[in-house]
Protein backbone atom coordinates (compact mmCIF):
# COMPACT_ATOMS: atom_id res chain seq x y z
CA UNK A 1 0.00 0.00 0.00
CA UNK A 2 1.23 3.37 -0.85
CA UNK A 3 1.78 6.06 2.17
CA UNK A 4 -1.06 8.12 0.75
CA UNK A 5 -3.16 5.14 0.73
CA UNK A 6 -1.84 4.23 4.28
CA UNK A 7 -3.30 7.66 5.28
CA UNK A 8 -5.91 7.62 3.87
CA UNK A 9 -6.96 4.81 5.32
CA UNK A 10 -6.31 5.99 8.83
CA UNK A 11 -8.31 9.52 8.36
CA UNK A 12 -11.32 7.69 6.82
CA UNK A 13 -11.28 4.49 9.57
CA UNK A 14 -13.64 5.68 13.10
CA UNK A 15 -11.77 5.43 15.97
CA UNK A 16 -11.62 5.77 19.54
CA UNK A 17 -9.04 7.37 22.06
CA UNK A 18 -8.41 5.67 25.20
CA UNK A 19 -5.54 7.14 26.65
CA UNK A 20 -5.73 11.37 26.84
CA UNK A 21 -4.59 13.52 29.34
CA UNK A 22 -6.72 16.52 28.99
CA UNK A 23 -4.38 18.59 30.20
CA UNK A 24 -2.08 17.23 27.64
CA UNK A 25 -4.01 18.47 25.14
CA UNK A 26 -3.26 22.20 26.07
CA UNK A 27 -1.49 23.82 23.22
CA UNK A 28 0.65 26.69 23.84
CA UNK A 29 -1.69 29.35 21.59
CA UNK A 30 -4.40 28.82 24.01
CA UNK A 31 -2.23 28.90 26.65
CA UNK A 32 -1.02 31.68 26.44
CA UNK A 33 -4.79 32.76 25.79
CA UNK A 34 -5.33 31.95 28.96
CA UNK A 35 -2.62 32.59 30.79
CA UNK A 36 -3.41 36.70 29.34
CA UNK A 37 -6.89 36.27 30.20
CA UNK A 38 -6.23 34.83 33.86
CA UNK A 39 -2.94 38.06 34.44
CA UNK A 40 -0.45 35.09 34.77
CA UNK A 41 3.03 35.45 33.63
CA UNK A 42 4.27 32.53 31.58
CA UNK A 43 8.18 32.25 31.89
CA UNK A 44 8.22 32.38 28.19
CA UNK A 45 9.05 35.22 25.44
CA UNK A 46 6.41 33.55 22.29
CA UNK A 47 4.69 30.20 21.71
CA UNK A 48 7.43 29.49 19.57
CA UNK A 49 10.08 29.64 22.64
CA UNK A 50 7.38 27.30 24.88
CA UNK A 51 7.38 24.68 21.70
CA UNK A 52 11.01 25.00 21.65
CA UNK A 53 11.21 23.41 25.45
CA UNK A 54 9.70 20.70 24.82
CA UNK A 55 12.34 18.36 24.56
CA UNK A 56 12.00 15.66 26.88
CA UNK A 57 15.34 13.09 28.20
CA UNK A 58 12.84 11.32 30.20
CA UNK A 59 9.34 11.05 31.86
CA UNK A 60 10.03 13.69 34.35
CA UNK A 61 11.06 15.89 32.19
CA UNK A 62 7.71 16.36 30.52
CA UNK A 63 5.74 15.47 33.81
CA UNK A 64 7.77 19.38 35.25
CA UNK A 65 6.65 21.22 32.04
CA UNK A 66 3.05 19.73 32.08
CA UNK A 67 2.26 20.85 35.61
CA UNK A 68 3.70 24.13 35.07
CA UNK A 69 1.40 24.58 31.98
CA UNK A 70 -1.78 23.53 34.00
CA UNK A 71 -0.71 26.17 36.67
CA UNK A 72 -2.60 28.98 34.05
CA UNK A 73 -6.31 26.86 34.35
CA UNK A 74 -8.17 28.46 36.99
CA UNK A 75 -11.93 29.15 35.97
CA UNK A 76 -14.93 26.86 35.01
CA UNK A 77 -14.51 28.86 31.28
CA UNK A 78 -10.63 27.65 31.36
CA UNK A 79 -11.68 24.15 31.16
CA UNK A 80 -14.52 24.31 29.13
CA UNK A 81 -12.26 25.67 26.60
CA UNK A 82 -9.47 23.52 27.18
CA UNK A 83 -11.58 20.56 26.72
CA UNK A 84 -13.83 22.40 23.50
CA UNK A 85 -10.47 22.93 21.69
CA UNK A 86 -9.22 18.53 22.02
CA UNK A 87 -13.06 17.57 20.79
CA UNK A 88 -12.38 19.70 17.89
CA UNK A 89 -9.27 17.74 17.06
CA UNK A 90 -11.10 14.13 17.78
CA UNK A 91 -13.77 15.77 15.14
CA UNK A 92 -10.96 16.58 12.41
CA UNK A 93 -9.27 12.71 12.95
CA UNK A 94 -12.57 10.62 12.94
CA UNK A 95 -12.34 9.93 16.85
CA UNK A 96 -15.81 9.45 17.62
CA UNK A 97 -15.33 8.14 21.17
CA UNK A 98 -12.86 9.49 23.62
CA UNK A 99 -12.03 8.44 27.11
CA UNK A 100 -10.66 11.18 28.78
CA UNK A 101 -8.11 11.45 31.45
CA UNK A 102 -7.97 14.57 34.08
CA UNK A 103 -5.61 14.66 36.79
CA UNK A 104 -8.01 16.61 40.29
CA UNK A 105 -4.87 16.85 42.32
CA UNK A 106 -2.72 19.00 39.99
CA UNK A 107 -6.21 21.80 40.40
CA UNK A 108 -7.22 21.20 44.06
CA UNK A 109 -3.72 21.53 45.22
CA UNK A 110 -3.24 24.69 43.71
CA UNK A 111 -6.99 26.19 45.19
CA UNK A 112 -8.96 25.30 42.01
CA UNK A 113 -12.35 23.37 43.18
CA UNK A 114 -12.92 19.70 42.22
CA UNK A 115 -16.32 21.46 41.14
CA UNK A 116 -14.72 23.92 38.87
CA UNK A 117 -12.33 21.41 36.99
CA UNK A 118 -15.35 19.08 36.50
CA UNK A 119 -18.16 21.44 35.79
CA UNK A 120 -15.81 22.80 32.70
CA UNK A 121 -14.80 19.71 31.30
CA UNK A 122 -17.95 17.83 31.68
CA UNK A 123 -20.06 20.84 30.34
CA UNK A 124 -17.62 21.04 27.32
CA UNK A 125 -18.28 17.37 26.71
CA UNK A 126 -21.96 17.01 26.98
CA UNK A 127 -21.70 20.03 24.38
CA UNK A 128 -19.29 17.98 22.36
CA UNK A 129 -22.07 14.93 22.37
CA UNK A 130 -24.93 17.27 21.01
CA UNK A 131 -23.05 19.25 18.75
CA UNK A 132 -20.48 17.03 17.02
CA UNK A 133 -22.04 13.61 17.89
CA UNK A 134 -18.24 12.94 19.46
CA UNK A 135 -19.19 9.96 22.63
CA UNK A 136 -16.60 10.55 25.81
CA UNK A 137 -16.48 9.02 29.55
CA UNK A 138 -13.90 10.86 31.84
CA UNK A 139 -11.52 9.19 34.05
CA UNK A 140 -10.35 10.28 37.57
CA UNK A 141 -6.92 9.87 37.60
CA UNK A 142 -4.48 9.76 41.03
CA UNK A 143 -0.98 11.62 41.34
CA UNK A 144 1.40 8.49 42.03
CA UNK A 145 4.01 10.60 43.13
CA UNK A 146 1.45 11.66 46.59
CA UNK A 147 0.48 9.57 49.00
CA UNK A 148 -2.67 6.93 48.70
CA UNK A 149 -4.22 9.21 51.76
CA UNK A 150 -4.37 12.14 49.25
CA UNK A 151 -6.08 9.68 46.85
CA UNK A 152 -8.52 8.87 49.85
CA UNK A 153 -8.94 12.52 50.07
CA UNK A 154 -9.84 13.31 46.47
CA UNK A 155 -11.96 10.58 46.16
CA UNK A 156 -14.24 12.39 48.91
CA UNK A 157 -14.05 15.03 47.15
CA UNK A 158 -14.89 13.25 44.02
CA UNK A 159 -18.34 11.08 45.66
CA UNK A 160 -21.12 13.97 44.82
CA UNK A 161 -19.86 13.70 41.07
CA UNK A 162 -19.85 9.76 40.60
CA UNK A 163 -21.83 9.81 37.42
CA UNK A 164 -19.55 12.01 35.83
CA UNK A 165 -16.55 9.21 35.59
CA UNK A 166 -16.31 5.63 34.42
CA UNK A 167 -13.08 4.64 35.93
CA UNK A 168 -9.90 5.77 38.25
CA UNK A 169 -6.45 5.83 36.82
CA UNK A 170 -3.21 6.07 38.28
CA UNK A 171 -0.39 8.84 36.43
CA UNK A 172 2.71 10.82 37.41
CA UNK A 173 6.21 9.79 37.61
CA UNK A 174 5.87 5.78 37.88
CA UNK A 175 9.35 4.80 39.23
CA UNK A 176 9.64 4.39 42.86
CA UNK A 177 5.76 4.55 43.17
CA UNK A 178 4.45 0.80 42.08
CA UNK A 179 0.37 0.32 41.76
CA UNK A 180 0.75 -1.58 45.12
CA UNK A 181 0.81 1.99 46.85
CA UNK A 182 -2.68 2.25 45.64
CA UNK A 183 -4.32 -1.52 45.96
CA UNK A 184 -6.45 -0.27 49.29
CA UNK A 185 -7.52 2.85 47.27
CA UNK A 186 -8.27 0.80 44.27
CA UNK A 187 -10.24 -1.62 46.17
CA UNK A 188 -12.43 1.24 47.14
CA UNK A 189 -12.89 2.54 43.92
CA UNK A 190 -13.81 -0.88 42.79
CA UNK A 191 -16.69 -1.16 45.41
CA UNK A 192 -17.98 1.91 44.42
CA UNK A 193 -18.58 0.49 41.05
CA UNK A 194 -15.90 1.73 39.14
CA UNK A 195 -13.37 0.35 36.52
CA UNK A 196 -9.81 0.70 37.16
CA UNK A 197 -6.84 1.72 34.69
CA UNK A 198 -3.45 2.55 35.62
CA UNK A 199 -0.42 3.72 33.75
CA UNK A 200 2.31 0.88 34.57
CA UNK A 201 5.08 -0.47 32.28
CA UNK A 202 5.83 2.92 30.57
CA UNK A 203 9.73 3.51 32.79
CA UNK A 204 8.60 1.44 35.37
CA UNK A 205 9.84 -2.57 35.21
CA UNK A 206 6.98 -5.65 34.01
CA UNK A 207 6.63 -6.22 37.76
CA UNK A 208 4.47 -2.85 38.17
CA UNK A 209 2.58 -4.52 35.23
CA UNK A 210 2.13 -7.82 37.22
CA UNK A 211 0.62 -5.50 39.86
CA UNK A 212 -1.54 -3.28 38.15
CA UNK A 213 -3.07 -6.21 36.82
CA UNK A 214 -3.21 -8.91 39.88
CA UNK A 215 -2.61 -6.39 43.29
CA UNK A 216 -5.76 -4.04 41.49
CA UNK A 217 -6.90 -5.98 39.52
CA UNK A 218 -7.66 -3.20 36.52
CA UNK A 219 -9.71 -3.20 33.62
CA UNK A 220 -6.68 -1.57 31.26
CA UNK A 221 -3.05 -0.79 31.52
CA UNK A 222 -2.15 2.48 30.06
CA UNK A 223 1.29 2.19 28.01
CA UNK A 224 2.72 -1.37 29.35
CA UNK A 225 5.59 -1.41 26.79
CA UNK A 226 7.97 -2.83 29.52
CA UNK A 227 5.26 -5.72 29.66
CA UNK A 228 7.21 -7.13 26.95
CA UNK A 229 10.00 -8.20 28.64
CA UNK A 230 8.40 -11.08 30.78
CA UNK A 231 7.08 -13.81 28.69
CA UNK A 232 4.82 -14.99 31.24
CA UNK A 233 3.16 -11.54 31.61
CA UNK A 234 2.28 -11.29 27.91
CA UNK A 235 0.70 -14.71 27.34
CA UNK A 236 -1.02 -13.66 30.94
CA UNK A 237 -2.42 -10.43 28.71
CA UNK A 238 -3.00 -11.96 25.74
CA UNK A 239 -5.08 -14.84 27.47
CA UNK A 240 -7.13 -12.66 29.83
CA UNK A 241 -7.10 -9.60 26.82
CA UNK A 242 -6.47 -7.13 29.01
CA UNK A 243 -6.15 -3.99 27.09
CA UNK A 244 -3.33 -2.38 26.32
CA UNK A 245 -3.40 1.60 25.37
CA UNK A 246 -0.15 2.46 23.45
CA UNK A 247 1.05 5.70 22.99
CA UNK A 248 3.51 5.70 19.86
CA UNK A 249 4.69 9.66 19.69
CA UNK A 250 4.79 9.75 23.20
CA UNK A 251 7.33 6.84 23.72
CA UNK A 252 9.31 8.63 21.04
CA UNK A 253 9.03 11.99 22.81
CA UNK A 254 9.75 10.24 26.17
CA UNK A 255 12.67 8.09 25.02
CA UNK A 256 10.65 5.24 25.76
CA UNK A 257 11.32 4.27 22.21
CA UNK A 258 14.32 5.43 20.40
CA UNK A 259 13.20 5.45 17.28
CA UNK A 260 9.63 4.85 15.80
CA UNK A 261 10.48 1.14 14.32
CA UNK A 262 11.40 -0.07 17.87
CA UNK A 263 7.44 0.76 18.98
CA UNK A 264 6.53 -2.63 20.76
CA UNK A 265 2.69 -2.67 18.83
CA UNK A 266 3.60 -4.81 15.88
CA UNK A 267 4.59 -7.49 18.50
CA UNK A 268 2.25 -7.14 20.32
CA UNK A 269 -0.43 -7.58 17.96
CA UNK A 270 1.63 -10.60 16.68
CA UNK A 271 1.15 -11.73 20.09
CA UNK A 272 -2.42 -11.34 20.10
CA UNK A 273 -2.47 -8.68 22.36
CA UNK A 274 -5.54 -5.90 22.91
CA UNK A 275 -3.17 -2.98 21.74
CA UNK A 276 -4.95 0.26 21.13
CA UNK A 277 -3.40 3.36 19.57
CA UNK A 278 -3.56 6.83 21.71
CA UNK A 279 -2.27 10.70 22.02
CA UNK A 280 -1.20 10.68 25.85
CA UNK A 281 -0.43 14.78 25.63
CA UNK A 282 -1.09 15.44 21.88
CA UNK A 283 0.22 19.29 22.13
CA UNK A 284 3.19 17.93 24.24
CA UNK A 285 4.60 15.21 21.53
CA UNK A 286 3.69 16.76 18.65
CA UNK A 287 0.48 15.16 17.10
CA UNK A 288 -3.33 13.69 17.83
CA UNK A 289 -4.39 10.04 16.94
CA UNK A 290 -4.06 10.16 13.06
CA UNK A 291 -0.64 11.47 13.24
CA UNK A 292 0.22 8.57 15.94
CA UNK A 293 -1.62 6.20 13.16
CA UNK A 294 0.60 7.12 10.41
CA UNK A 295 3.86 7.39 12.50
CA UNK A 296 3.38 4.16 13.75
CA UNK A 297 2.02 2.27 10.03
CA UNK A 298 5.07 4.20 8.21
CA UNK A 299 7.64 3.00 10.56
CA UNK A 300 6.32 -0.37 11.36
CA UNK A 301 5.16 -1.21 7.94
CA UNK A 302 1.62 -2.24 8.72
CA UNK A 303 -1.04 -3.46 6.54
CA UNK A 304 -4.55 -2.32 5.62
CA UNK A 305 -5.64 -5.27 8.21
CA UNK A 306 -3.45 -4.44 11.12
CA UNK A 307 -4.16 -0.42 10.89
CA UNK A 308 -8.09 -1.63 10.80
CA UNK A 309 -7.54 -4.01 13.63
CA UNK A 310 -6.39 -1.23 16.23
CA UNK A 311 -9.20 0.73 15.13
CA UNK A 312 -11.19 -2.48 15.84
CA UNK A 313 -9.18 -2.78 19.27
CA UNK A 314 -9.85 1.11 20.49
CA UNK A 315 -13.68 -0.04 20.33
CA UNK A 316 -13.26 -3.45 22.18
CA UNK A 317 -11.79 -2.03 24.77
CA UNK A 318 -13.52 0.79 25.64
CA UNK A 319 -15.71 1.37 28.37
CA UNK A 320 -18.80 1.79 25.72
CA UNK A 321 -21.85 -0.55 26.17
CA UNK A 322 -21.51 -3.76 24.01
CA UNK A 323 -24.26 -2.71 21.20
CA UNK A 324 -21.96 0.81 21.07
CA UNK A 325 -19.54 -1.53 20.54
CA UNK A 326 -20.60 -3.69 18.12
CA UNK A 327 -22.12 -0.70 16.45
CA UNK A 328 -18.96 0.99 15.85
CA UNK A 329 -16.78 -2.07 14.84
CA UNK A 330 -19.25 -2.81 12.16
CA UNK A 331 -18.59 1.05 10.90
CA UNK A 332 -15.01 -0.17 11.07
CA UNK A 333 -15.09 -2.84 8.95
CA UNK A 334 -17.26 -0.85 6.41
CA UNK A 335 -14.68 1.35 5.64
N1 LIG B 1 2.80 8.98 32.08
C1 LIG B 1 2.62 9.28 33.37
N2 LIG B 1 1.94 10.35 33.76
C2 LIG B 1 1.40 11.14 32.84
C3 LIG B 1 1.55 10.88 31.50
C4 LIG B 1 2.28 9.74 31.10
O1 LIG B 1 2.48 9.40 29.91
N3 LIG B 1 0.92 11.88 30.85
C5 LIG B 1 0.37 12.69 31.77
N4 LIG B 1 0.67 12.26 33.00
ZN1 LIG C 1 -0.62 8.84 29.96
Amino acid sequence: MTSHATDKLIARLPKAELHCHIEGTFEPELMVAIAERNGIALPYASVDDLRRAYDFADLQAFLDLYYQGMNVLQTEEDYFDLTHAYIERCVADNVVHTEIFFDPQGHTARGVPFKTVLDGIAGALKYAEARYGVTSRLILSFLRHLSEEDGFRTLKEAEPYLGHFVAVGLDSSEVGHPPSKFSRLFARCREMGLKLVCHAGEEGPPDYVREALFDLGVDRIDHGNRAMEDADLVADLARRQVPLTNCPLSNLSLCVIDRMAASPVKAQLDAGLLVTVNSDDPAYFGGYINANYRALAHALALSPDEIRQLARNSFTAAFLDPLDKVRHIEAVDAV
